[in-house]
């Protein structure tokens, strides 16, 4: 029986011109490069420049998206915007990138679920597709994390970058197996308690201000590995699939030791795994669309490759998609 599918069309992404090694970061803060690769892999990330917002960074993440997939802006009827970090607390970001796309029908949103953003706003673009209210979809994770880190604080400073990634997605008939084209299953989960190991200390109900980012970084890491593998195979068990039927695993880029560690668990060996954490640092919601498009730029990703992601991040909040290119 044939059933409605939200195909991936294409991809694209944007990083800030600006670079920053560690190097740099072990002259202004007590840090050094040994130490950062040696708990995260990372070895340098992008910082938006002044003036240059989240929004600014979507949209040329979602144009570039639009060109790789080869459809007028016009045809998207659904923009889902991650992030945590918008332009101002309203209106959304997502509508300031419809604008700045020139799109003027359809739905605007923003979707705020931190470092799992991407895959929630995946999930969701998805079952809006699959219920028939929209068509053609872009879901971008844009974020601009270099404003709500304390510049002091050398345990979160050194962790996170800026950067933005999209997708199209499009509504079409597949014949409805684990071998049609787009998003086969996703799975999503929150839990509140965990809130106080990976906040931001403001926000305008609370403190009318802004807020930096605060994390007790052991303690997510102790939670990371169990939450993702635990929700990866709830994607296997819905789909009858398992880690040897999975050709490429992009997973949130937090840590490289948390995505090892993930994948060792799950028996996913490391060539099928696209890193980018060395490069970009944590982008949170960005993290997954940049890995994704830097994957299919040098041809790793072909059509029909079947792709797993996951993410987890602040709340906590957690998820995984399966789909096939
Ligand atoms: N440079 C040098 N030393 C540092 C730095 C730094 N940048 N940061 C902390 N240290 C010191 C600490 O002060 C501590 O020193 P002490 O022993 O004298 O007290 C020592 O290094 C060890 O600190 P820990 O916090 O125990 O180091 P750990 O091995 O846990 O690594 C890290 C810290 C990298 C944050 C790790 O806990 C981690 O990766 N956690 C996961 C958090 C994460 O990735 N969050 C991202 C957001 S959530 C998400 O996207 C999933």
């Amino acid at each position: 029986m044939s059933v409605m599918r939200s195909v991936v069309l294409g991809c694209g992404s944007y990083l800030p011109g600006q670079v920053v090694t560690n190097a740099e970061l072990a002259r202004r803060i007590d840090t050094s490069d040994e130490w950062i690769v040696q708990r995260t892999g990372i070895h340098e990330r992008h910082i938006a420049a002044e003036g240059e917002f989240t929004s600014h960074l979507a949209i040329k993440a979602a144009q570039a998206a639009l060109d790789h997939a080869g459809v007028e802006a016009g045809s998207i009827d659904l923009i889902v915007l991650a992030t945590a970090t918008p332009d101002n607390t309203f209106p959304a970001t997502s509508v300031m990138v419809q604008a700045g796309l020139g799109i003027t029908g359809g739905a605007a949103f923003d979707l705020h679920a931190v470092c799992s953003g991407f895959v929630f706003g995946l999930a969701s673009a998805d079952n809006f597709l699959r219920g028939g209210a929209f068509k053609r979809a872009l879901v971008i994770g844009a974020e601009t994390f270099s404003r709500i880190l304390d510049w002091n604080d050398r345990t979160t400073c050194v962790l996170f970058g800026d950067g933005a990634g999209a997708v199209v997605l499009e509504a079409q008939e597949q014949p409805g197996t684990t071998a049609d084209r787009g998003i086969l299953t996703s799975h999503l989960r929150s839990d509140g308690r965990h809130k106080s190991k990976l906040y931001v200390d403001g926000g305008p109900s609370s403190t009318q201000t802004v807020g930096h980012l605060r994390m007790e970084g052991r303690e997510v890491f102790k939670h990371a590995v169990a939450m993702i593998t635990d929700v990866i195979e709830d994607a296997f068990a819905a789909t009858g699939t398992s880690a040897s039927d999975i050709t490429w695993f992009v997973p949130h880029q937090a840590n490289k030791r948390i995505i090892d560690a993930s994948a060792n668990k799950l028996g996913i060996p490391p060539e099928k795994v696209v890193i980018t954490v060395d490069r970009h640092g944590n982008t949170s919601a960005a993290s997954i669309p940049l890995a994704l498009t830097a994957a299919v730029a040098d041809g790793r990703i072909k059509r029909g490759d079947l792709i797993l992601l996951e993410a987890m991040g602040g709340g906590f909040t957690w998820g995984s998609a399966l789909l096939r290119w």
